[in-house]
């Protein structure tokens, strides 16, 4: 592990290779304890950079020879982490014997093993853990490699590309030879040596030609393989018709792994995923798992285009593929449900997405890690993998879309792909592309890729009778930035007096219901003319810009967006609106120990929306969920966990008590009969079957409790059994914990599924005020015979069930110290996984004194403790700055 001190590196110092790589022929003989690796770089000099050395970057390598044109180099600089070579002439040959131990490996980056088998993941800069390498994405070249094993341990040997060759080798060992036809960056390199088996299909693409699709597991998971198959053949004809992008191999393979430290790699031909975002069953995967690996599916072969084909120039760009990749997968999950689900499906889709945004990309950027989608600087790249880069840029490309409609954005990215193929380029090139071939300066809109931190926008309207105009002044302002207007499209509605959507006439012209508008300066107005009647305000429809938008509206306003608002993005955002407003009124109270009462605006307002039959499921599930805990931790200040846990509880209770009859009848028309579909009216229903559960629980009413045991006994998926067993764990039912024991007995052996027992505990509220502190059971699972510290899924399902998802319980004196004592442990065996952990404490500014102090405390423990990682000493150093 590196424990140099943190260096930044900048955007600015960008400097092309002075020497680049055209061919690289590799060899490994693959070996747990000691694999060698032999290395041979076909090398160019770059005419277009200043002359310079040939520059090789590694990390943990055991460096057994170099030579450069078959001679050992007379005055090569090496250090741990850097040879510098001066060479003559303008080619050269290096050929390089490295040897790792990839058994060793538990940061999992580079080459590592994983029950059994060995796996690579070399984004950002896993390669040079494997050999030395100009180990940046603008180092593109062609890949060869043998890889020799054991064959009867290791009887499948995948690489990139096409397989050229095979064969036995001496002693039982065996190899394959790997071509791939594309130049690529060496983060897109990668190998798999294991006991696998395949599921494979063949499919011809839009221009004929026949396709062989490949998805590797163990033997016992093969059978859960379908639905990531399927994914894969529904995102290969979205891309087609809505891009016209196609496959470009003869052969697609996916891999499942289970050590995997994020979600899965776009590896060239060789997608690598962690296994819980590809196998699922109805039994073992509930809907929202089905949902994600369709999703995650898709966004990896997606980056076979927007990203391998055309790459990054350097990390700086990060969002240049993720935040466009992003945004292809939610048009395609959205396209994929409206196609079943019609176009509520879709509102659904988006308001999901709006979710993720707000609840961790909102506060990022609000804290210590707040950066640009395209970043100025940072330490370690790892740690900018982040909701700003991926989800925010996503919405900076949508925003692309919402400008320039969706015929001119496919004509930017047609005019991308034509100027852009096989290069690493940069976020400048993406929009000079939509630029010109839409004929449209997009200078001001670049802005967005610099700025920091979510920008606020404010409205004000005036109407006159008289005259039947409405003046709507619309005013943004970002942090640090007051002179620089960023252009941001605003989409708007009126709504008459009996909810209907108005006419909109603006200088004449007339649209139906919504009006895009966009607001280039800090502040602009408009008036609507021909307007009949007083309106209310409909701004930011389908959450058309990633900003806050301040609107001070009374409750009675919201009350009736609530109820008729004609955007359905809208409508659900007023229903959380006006839950936060009470959700925080009730906070505060708690706070200073005053009674809690729930408003009877609000309970008139929600009634009314549980009422509403005319609702597709899926949607009134999202309208009654009140918003996320950490997304109202944020909007609190100074932010009091403990408070506002007390007021979600009353909230939850309060309305599951009041309205216990209309959620028992609805919880039973929610029923779902015949045979498990994943399909969005089977999975609304279920949602919203689950939900009440939720509040009849929370209520502790007795039949509710009994409603949840009879679901949970007889569940025909996991969808059911989960969302049972959610709704008694968060409560004070009498059946909690023998519906645990249940379920960890069923799935004793599963390791997957025991990565939902384990969170579910972890974040688990005290509905009881007697029973014990999370804490206590989350140091108990800790020592579990499932529990293993060395596998992220099982370290986000139980610390960041306690540490991100259960703050009511986490942040208190015991929580903190238990942290610190946790994150150096994982510093030691991955600095990834813990980097990812320590981000629970950033905010640490924005809490109560108190808790301040110990969250301080925290800090400072692990920022002096021995060996730190880069990784985890930007994110506590950039805390504690
Ligand atoms: N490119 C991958 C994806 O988003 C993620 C890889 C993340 N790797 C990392 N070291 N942070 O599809
Ligand atoms: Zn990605």
């Amino acid at each position: 592990m590196r424990t140099d001190t943190p260096q930044t590196i900048r955007r600015a110092d960008y400097q092309p290779l002075a020497w680049t790589v055209t061919d690289v022929d590799l060899h490994f003989a693959l070996d747990p304890a000691a694999t060698l690796v032999r290395s041979r770089l076909t090398l160019k000099r770059n005419p277009r950079a200043p002359a310079g050395p040939l520059v090789l970057l590694g990390d943990e390598l055991e460096l057994v020879s170099l030579q450069i044109d078959g001679r050992t180099p007379a005055a090569a600089r090496i250090t741990d982490t850097r040879i510098e070579v001066d060479l003559d002439g303008d080619t050269a040959t290096a050929d390089i014997v490295t040897r790792i131990a990839p058994a060793k490996n538990t940061a999992l980056s580079g080459l590592y093993t994983s029950r059994g088998g060995f796996f690579t993941q070399c984004e950002a800069e896993g390669f040079r853990r494997i050999t030395w390498f100009p180990d940046r994405p603008d180092a593109m070249a062609r890949y060869t490699v043998t890889l020799e094993a054991d064959k009867a341990s290791y009887p499948v040997l995948l690489s990139n590309g096409n397989l050229v060759g095979h064969g036995e080798l001496a002693d039982g060992r065996h190899f394959a030879r790997w071509q791939d036809p594309f130049p690529k960056p060496s983060y897109l390199f990668a190998l798999v040596a294991a006991d696998l088996a395949v599921n494979e299909r063949r499919i011809t693409t839009m221009s004929g030609r026949e396709v062989l699709l490949q998805i590797w597991t163990e033997t016992a998971a093969l059978e859960r393989t379908g639905h990531a198959m399927e994914s894969l053949v529904r995102a290969i004809r979205w891309d087609e018709e809505r891009f016209g992008l196609e496959l470009d191999l003869e052969r697609f393979m996916i891999v499942a792994v289970s050590d995997f430290n994020m979600g899965a790699m776009e590896n060239k031909g060789l997608n690598i995923f962690n296994s819980k975002l590809l196998l699922a069953t109805p039994d073992t995967a509930t809907d929202v798992d089905y949902e994600s690996i369709e999703a995650v599916v898709a966004h990896e072969y997606f980056h076979n285009w927007t990203g391998n084909r055309v790459t990054c120039r350097d990390w700086f760009q990060l969002t240049l593929k993720e935040g466009l990749t992003v945004f292809r997968d939610q048009e395609f999950t959205a396209d994929m449900l409206a196609a079943e689900g019609g176009d509520s499906a879709r509102a659904v889709k988006r308001i999901d997405d709006v979710r993720v945004l707000r609840a961790a990309q909102f506060p990022e950027d609000a804290g210590p890690m707040a950066h640009p989608i395209r970043p100025d600087s940072y330490q370690e790249i790892n740690n900018f993998y982040t909701a700003t880069v991926y989800e925010k840029g996503a919405e900076v490309i949508r925003m692309l879309q919402t400008l320039l409609g969706r015929d001119g954005f496919r004509k930017g990215m047609d005019l991308y792909f034509a100027r852009h193929d096989g290069q690493a380029v940069t976020c400048d090139d993406f929009v000079a592309a939509m630029a010109d071939a839409n004929g449209r300066d997009l200078t001001q809109f670049l802005r967005w890729y610099s700025r920091p931190g979510t920008p606020r926008l404010s409205a004000s309207g005036r109407y006159d009778a008289a005259a039947q105009t409405y003046t709507l002044t619309l005013a943004q302002r970002s942090a640090g930035a007051a002179d620089e207007a960023l252009l941001i499209p605003v989409a708007v509605g009126l709504l008459g007096a009996d909810g209907r959507d108005l006419p909109l006439t603006l200088a004449g012209a007339t649209a139906p219901g919504t009006r895009l508008l966009e607001l280039d300066a800090a502040e602009q107005t408009w008036t609507f003319t021909g307007v009949a009647e007083r309106p209310v305000l409909s701004l930011l429809r389908g959450f058309s810009a990633p900003v806050i938008a301040d609107l001070d509206e009374d409750d009675a306003t919201l009350a009736f967006r609530m109820a008729h608002d004609g955007d359905p993005f809208n409508r659900w955002d007023a229903a959380q609106r006006f839950m936060e407003r009470t959700v925080l009124g009730l906070a505060a109270d708690a706070a200073a120990g005053r009674p809690l009462a729930t408003p009877e605006a609000f309970v008139a307002a929600f009634g009314a929306l549980l009422a509403d039959d005319a609702l597709d499921p899926a949607f009134h599930a999202q309208a009654l969920a009140l918003p996320g805990e950490s997304y109202l931790l944020e909007r609190m200040t100074p932010a009091d966990p403990a408070a506002l846990r007390t007021a979600l509880m009353h909230l939850l209770r309060d309305l599951g008590k009041r309205f216990a009859a209309d959620w028992l009848d609805r919880h039973l028309d929610c029923r779902v009969a015949g045979d498990y579909r994943y399909h969005p009216r089977d999975v609304g229903l279920r949602a919203l079957g689950n939900l009440c559960l939720r509040y009849l629980c929370a209520a502790g009413e007795l039949a509710g409790f009994a409603a949840a045991e009879r679901q949970f006994a007889q569940a025909g998926n996991m969808s059911e059994r989960l969302g049972a067993l959610g709704a008694l764990v968060h409560s004070a039912a009498p059946q909690r914990d023998s519906a645990l024991a249940a379920f960890h007995a069923h799935y004793a052996t599963d390791t997957l599924v025991l990565d939902k027992w384990f969170a579910l505990q972890a974040g688990a509220w005290r509905w009881d005020p007697a029973a014990a502190p999370t804490l206590a059971r989350v140091r108990q699972l800790l020592a579990h015979p499932a529990f293993a510290a060395t596998n992220p899924n099982k370290v986000y399902a139980l610390l960041g069930g306690y540490f991100r998802a259960n703050p009511g319980e986490f942040h208190s004196p015991d929580g903190h110290a238990f942290w610190a004592e946790q994150i150096v442990a994982l510093n030691a065996i991955n600095p990834q996984v813990a980097a990812r952990m320590a981000r629970a404490l950033e905010r640490w500014r924005s809490f109560t004194p108190a808790l301040q102090a110990s969250m301080r405390r925290a800090l400072e423990t692990v920022a002096a403790s021995e060996g730190l990682s880069p990784d985890v000493a930007e994110i506590v150093g950039k805390a504690l700055a």
